[in-house]
């Protein structure tokens, strides 16, 4: 079991038809993430990071190429299995949080908890929003919070089945310098403490620089990231247009 990684990705092409033709957000994307392994995955914006995280978290279907996740070819499996490897295996971050309009922000959290039928979801769910700096605000519904305290809620949604992989698509993108490195903190404590795998698409240098491994997308294509890229006085290379490089980086 422990040979098998957690991810391998084989050839993958994602291209979607558009007004002005077929285009081409992956050209080819090879890549293999260890068991335990974080991974940072930089790159300018709309270059095919949060598209990759997608497919790579069964969200999405590929035109073509191969995705092993945890040993299980996702290709081959039919909606209903997908959604159950999800449940099982996946916990997912997303760039504009998606929390349930509806729930207020311990409902949010306790949602995949009750789901996958683990015992004292709201203590957890309670403990969770604690840990993030939010235990003042667990009635709030979405539209009332913040989009920094939005993004904890999320972060507290996907932690609290500790699941295998964390996909985070810019856990730090809305947050000030004390909450990001908060948010870190514990993305760091929960790959040390329950082995979780974790793939991150970022901006924030300082947290692309913790991951023990640093890739960059650039129009659809995946390298290892260069010393240069990782270096805040060119921040260029990955600096998105909404969202600057942060000034901790150097
Ligand atoms: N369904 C779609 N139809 C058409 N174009 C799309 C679709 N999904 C994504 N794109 C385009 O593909 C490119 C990659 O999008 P993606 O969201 O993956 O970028 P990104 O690297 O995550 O950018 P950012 O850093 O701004 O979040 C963008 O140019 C986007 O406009
Ligand atoms: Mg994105």
């Amino acid at each position: 079991m422990s040979d098998i990684s957690a991810i391998t990705v084989k050839n993958l092409v994602k291209s979607v038809a558009t007004q002005e033709g077929e285009l081409t957000i992956l050209n080819g994307i090879n890549m293999d993430v260890k068991h335990g392994e974080s991974i940072a995955i930089l790159g300018p914006s709309g270059s095919g990071k949060s598209t990759l995280l997608g497919l790579l978290a069964a969200l999405d279907s590929p035109s073509s190429g191969e995705i092993i996740l945890d040993g299980i070819a996702i290709q081959n499996l039919d909606e209903e299995k997908k959604a159950a490897m999800r449940k099982q295996k996946v916990s997912f971050i997303f760039q504009s949080f998606m929390l349930v309009d509806t729930l207020n922000a311990l409902e949010n959290v306790m949602l995949p908890a009750e789901l996958a039928g683990i015992s004292k979801a709201k203590e957890k769910a309670k403990a969770m929003l604690e840990r993030v700096g939010l235990s003042h605000r667990l009635n709030h519904f979405p539209n009332q919070l913040s989009g920094g305290e939005q993004q904890r809620v999320a972060i507290a949604r996907a932690f609290i089945c500790e699941p295998k992989v964390l996909f985070a698509d810019e856990p730090t993108g809305n947050l000030d310098a004390a909450n990001s490195k908060k948010v870190a903190d514990m993305l760091f404590e929960l790959n040390r403490e329950s082995s979780t795998t974790l793939v991150l698409v970022t901006h924030d240098l300082v947290l692309a620089k913790r991951c023990e491994r640093q890739l960059l997308m650039d129009s659809g294509e995946l390298s290892e990231a260069r010393k240069k890229h990782l270096d805040a006085t060119q921040p260029s290379v990955v600096k998105a247009d909404s969202e600057p490089v942060k000034a901790e980086a150097s």
